[in-house]
């Protein structure tokens, strides 16, 4: 059974309390038990992964490279959340591993503020899944599943 690797974020630990009006009610635990759930249904594995430091997921980025180059991974959903607008160094990550990627954000970013708008994620992702709350999740790797043809 081929695999896809959920990666959150900064701050990602803390939905459910973190400004619900943006991110809603849903903590981490709800949004993993969602994804292995759509995961189920599409007879794909599903590993979910959280980290407040950016070292840790390019580390995560580059073993997913690995994992996708060895025929065991489809590719990553990512919620990069503030290191989105900031990295160079993730946008790097994805780009030198050479793994398929749908950037993912549960708010509509570009209804918000406007260091918001710009992200160095996006010209390195395969798609981007923005602003349906963490329905987004499934959504996200429903596209990654269909995408690679393993659907
Ligand atoms: C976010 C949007 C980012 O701007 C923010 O820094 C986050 C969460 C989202 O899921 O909407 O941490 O990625």
């Amino acid at each position: 059974m081929k695999k896809i690797l959920v990666l959150n974020g900064p701050n990602l630990n803390l939905l459910g309390t973190r400004e619900p009006a943006q991110y809603g009610h849903e903590t981490l635990a709800d949004v993993e038990r969602m994804c292995l759930e759509t995961g189920a249904t599409l007879g794909i594995e599903i590993e979910c992964r959280q980290s407040n430091h950016e070292g840790q997921l390019i580390d995560w980025i580059h073993e997913a490279g690995r994992e996708v180059a060895a025929g065991r991974m489809l590719g990553v959903v990512m919620n990069p959340g503030a290191y989105t607008h900031t990295s160079v160094a993730l946008h790097d990550a994805i780009k030198g591993a050479s793994v398929p990627l749908v950037e993912l954000h549960i708010s509509n970013v570009h209804a918000r503020e406007e260091f918001r708008h710009h992200s160095y994620i996006s010209p390195a992702a395969r798609g981007i899944i923005v602003g349906f709350g963490v329905k987004g999740y499934p959504l996200a790797i429903e596209a990654l599943v269909r995408v690679s043809g393993a659907k």
